[in-house]
């Protein structure tokens, strides 16, 4: 290499790392918007369009009240169908009959409950649902939402164009202005991974992206029906595990544990319902991926079997580890699959995940978590801790995953 060209590689490297410093500082002042993965209700999979302020005010209560907001489940998250088009003055405005009290006044109640409030557009003129969105409006817009003291924006991608740069321009006009309007609102965005927002959704002044198609209540796509089930969008996120961070998160759609096929649009395209097994193996992967986790139930009429997926504050926990390192799929024994993250305090989270048809009875060698010769596994859904040398044997249910945290004894 002469002189010329290491100088020039020098100075493409400096405006590289400077341009990179320059991107990264401004993503940098929103990864503070969701340090861990943002947890709440979505109302979509449950209700569709048919929302309106008596709900969430109903929702929020029930949230307070009932142990969701204290194990971390801060917003609620208002989706599509709560707009009534614009004014005079181009202001967007609410549906006056679904929301005759204004959205601000619905955000001051779900404040005065402890909790955040979420709404909901789209980087087109109209919504996936044929509302009025918000492109080309994107900075009075998003000051609406700041003036209505909203704390999320999920911001969907339906009637735009179907190009990477196009959409990551898109939502870098929405980002810059949510940062202009006063308010700290996160940004969902929500393009189903299919112009690698894990590649630009962060820079845009995104918290988290969606990776898959709409999640639908059930197991996976047998079928081929164009449905997303719980596996499906497991092997999608899996190798997107780096792109994962404390305020850069991949997002694998809402929960469906406890829908039981009686959703909304979740029951669409052979969303016919799970078991509560495969609600459990939803819910230890999308705590493991360290995924947004939103629910999606009929959370005012629901089941003690559901409260115990989605209460269970162990599970939890590593969902909301500091760390925020998304878990790698680290071997496979016979048909079952062994999931690592590691987590705070030397501490590692392992989940082992039966996807086939039958139990299976495994033996797991424990090299891959290191050299001890005896570790501690505490199993999150059992809340019970054994000793295990060497391997880990057992047996898991078909479609069923055991969690554990594992510590060095
Ligand atoms: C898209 C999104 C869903 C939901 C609907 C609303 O399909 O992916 O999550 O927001 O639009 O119309």
């Amino acid at each position: 290499m002469n002189y010329l060209t290491s100088k020039l590689n020098k100075t493409f490297l400096f405006l590289t790392m400077l341009l990179g410093c320059c991107l990264n500082s401004q993503a940098g002042n929103r990864d503070s918007l969701a340090l861990t993965p943002p947890m709440g209700f979505m109302t979509w999979n449950k209700y569709g369009e048919d929302i309106n302020e008596q709900l969430i005010r109903q929702i929020a209560d029930k949230m307070a009240a009932d142990g969701y907001a204290d194990a971390g489940y801060q917003y609620i998250f208002i989706d599509d169908a709560w707009q009534g088009g614009r004014d005079k003055r181009n202001n967007i405005i609410p549906d006056p009959v679904k929301f005759p009290s204004g959205m601000k006044a619905l955000a001051d109640y779900v404040h005065s409950r402890g909790l955040k409030l979420g709404i909901y557009s789209d980087a087109a003129p109209l919504t996936c649902a044929g509302y009025t969105a918000s492109y080309n409006f994107e900075e009075q817009d998003a000051k609406t939402f700041a003036e209505w003291g909203m704390d999320y924006l999920k911001y969907d991608y339906c009637h735009a164009p179907s190009d990477s740069a196009v959409a990551h321009e898109r939502y870098k006009r929405m980002g810059d202005a949510l940062e202009k309007s006063g308010r700290k609102i996160a940004l969902g965005v929500c393009e189903w991974g299919q112009l690698n927002p894990e590649l630009w959704a962060r820079q845009a002044g995104g918290s988290l992206w969606r990776i898959s198609y709409d999640v639908r209540d059930m197991w996976k796509d047998i079928v081929k029906q164009g449905g997303m089930g719980i596996l499906d969008i497991i092997d999608i996120t899996e190798p997107l595990y780096s792109f994962a961070g404390p305020g850069h998160w991949n997002d694998m759609d809402m929960l469906v544990v406890g829908l039981e096929g009686k959703g909304g649009p979740s029951s669409d395209l052979g969303g016919i319902g799970c078991t509560y097994t495969e609600y459990q193996t939803q819910m230890s992967m999308w705590c493991m991926f360290a995924s947004p986790l939103a629910m999606s139930h009929d959370i005012l009429n629901e089941n003690a079997a559901t409260r115990r997926i989605l209460l269970n504050k162990e599970i939890i926990a590593i969902n909301q580890d500091a760390l925020g390192k998304a878990a790698r799929l680290v071997q496979r024994i016979g048909e079952c699959r062994v999931y690592h993250r590691q987590l705070t305090n030397n501490r590692q989270a392992i989940a082992i995940m039966n996807p086939s048809d039958k139990a299976q009875r495994i033996s797991l060698p424990l090299s891959f978590l290191g050299k001890s010769a005896k570790y501690d596994f505490r199993d999150v859904w059992e809340h019970k801790n054994t000793s295990v040398k060497k391997a880990w044997e057992g047996k898991l249910e078909a479609h069923e995953t055991k969690v554990f945290v594992v510590t060095e004894k």
